[in-house]
């Protein structure tokens, strides 16, 4: 069996054996495949697709390609949450703290920015010092002493999904379904947790953009982990605009605190608690959602989540007094303001450009080698629905590398709808919880 002849087979529709899918993976790890045929392989399956046995299989090897955490000398859930990716998503920064200090492990592993979409990593990363590649004896130390930890995939635990995610970055093969179940489902595995709560995002700055085709994703996701017996339910929430204010990686670090000291924007907030009380529900601490929301609020408003906050960047090595003083942090080079040229009512914004152009400015990669510029991002001033008159700034935007020059402005500009009259309509920001039984609303969390 040849690397080529794999390729072709795939091209042509054809379903991929088991052991097919095995060659290709452990040769491209142990270099014998060059990126140039994974890349191939990913642009098959972007367009012919696989079918679920092939996903399952896929996702299996790609798990067992490092190793899977054990954890049968520590009693007690280990749960995790992980989103298909947004805008200004700044979720996983919050709830990992907010859920360990509400008595649940969260072994967090997390990926970098991808298309257009921020990662997790990145943002992390953006703390000083801030050590995302830990050792596995380190990682489970940490889950057991504090509660929680976030890494990165590595060459010791889910090497594979570290090279294809940054390979599918660079060749536009993210929106594929099997890659997307593979590529989440093969790290959270690989954490050996007992449950998983996946947050799709929905809208113009998903991943996938239709509201059905978010829901076949999160169909398949929740398919495939019940394959691996994975408890998993997946919560469908608005990205038809950025989540919160702050787009980018140290601004969105910064507005995680807010959110982890009892502040912060309202949809931030609730999105965290609505992810987290399903955590909660899933580690078998609460009986119903709302009274999950009623177990998590305090512990933002009283300081517990942000202490926890505060442990899990010391022990990574993140240097507290940035986190502490965040007015100590190296000032971006440049700040300019884009501002509305009419008076009316936002009613509606491009998201996926917003993300975009925020790599653009500098807080992503466009190359798997570009060096990210963690001041780099942006403030969104007006959202869906608010008054604006002309002259009042709709973003500002910041960076420490070229600066944004007219054409970037108006390109910023232009990612936002002003209209006369408010919208007549607003997508609801918690839309659907789905598990394997199908999909309900959830309003008993709102
Ligand atoms: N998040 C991941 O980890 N992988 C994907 O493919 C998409 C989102």
């Amino acid at each position: 069996m040849t690397a080529r002849e794999i390729i072709q087979k795939k091209r042509d529709g054809k379903t991929l054996t088991e052991s097919e899918i095995n060659f290709f993976i452990h040769a491209y790890l142990t270099g014998e495949i060059a990126d140039y045929q994974m890349s191939a392989l990913l642009m098959a399956i972007y367009f012919q697709g696989m079918s679920f046995d092939e996903t399952v299989t896929l996702t299996r090897i790609m798990r067992d390609s490092g190793e899977v955490v054990d954890w049968s000398h520590l009693p007690g859930a280990k749960v995790d949450k992980h989103s298909t990716g947004g805008v200004g998503d700044k979720v996983s920064l919050i709830l990992a703290p907010l859920v360990a200090a509400a008595g649940v492990y969260v072994p967090m592993i997390s990926g970098r920015g991808l298309g257009h979409t921020g990662g997790t990593l990145d943002k992390l990363e953006s703390i000083p010092g801030f050590n995302t590649r830990l050792p596995i004896p380190r990682f489970k130390k940490l889950v057991e002493e504090i509660g929680a930890c976030l890494i990165g995939q590595t060459e010791a635990i889910c090497p594979a999904d570290r090279r294809i995610y940054a390979l599918r970055d660079a060749t536009a093969t993210v929106q594929s379904i099997p890659l997307i179940c593979g590529s989440i489902l093969s790290k959270k595995m690989a954490e050996g947790i007992d449950a998983l709560v996946l947050n799709v995002k929905v809208g113009n700055g998903a991943i996938f953009e239709d509201a059905g085709a978010a829901e076949k994703l999160a169909t398949h996701l929740v398919r495939t982990a019940a394959a691996f017996n994975l408890r998993t339910v997946a919560l469908l929430t608005d990205m038809s605009q950025p989540l919160g204010a702050a787009v980018g990686n140290w601004v969105e670090v910064c507005e995680a605190f807010d959110v982890l000291k009892g502040g912060g924007p309202q949809d931030v907030r609730q999105v965290t608690l609505a992810l987290g009380a399903l955590m909660l529900q899933l580690a078998g601490k609460t009986k119903d959602l709302q009274s999950g929301v009623n177990q998590l609020r305090p512990l933002l408003d009283d300081g517990a989540a942000w202490q926890k906050f505060l442990e899990i960047v010391k022990a990574q090595q993140g240097d507290t007094s940035f986190v502490e003083y965040p007015e100590k942090y190296p000032a971006p080079k440049h700040r300019r303001e884009v501002k509305a040229e009419a008076d009316g009512y936002v009613t509606a914004i491009n998201a996926r450009e917003i993300g975009r152009l925020c790599m653009l400015l500098g807080a992503g990669r466009k190359t798997v080698e570009d060096k990210v510029d963690y001041t780099a991002g942006m403030f969104i001033h007006k959202k869906i629905g608010d008054r604006v008159r002309r002259g009042e700034p709709l973003v500002t935007l910041q960076s420490s590398g070229q600066p944004p020059d007219d054409e970037f402005e108006r390109a910023v500009r232009s990612c936002f709808t002003i209209g006369t009259r408010p919208p007549a309509t607003a997508s609801r920001l918690i839309q659907k919880l789905l598990d394997v039984n199908g999909a309900r609303s959830v309003s008993e969390i709102e």
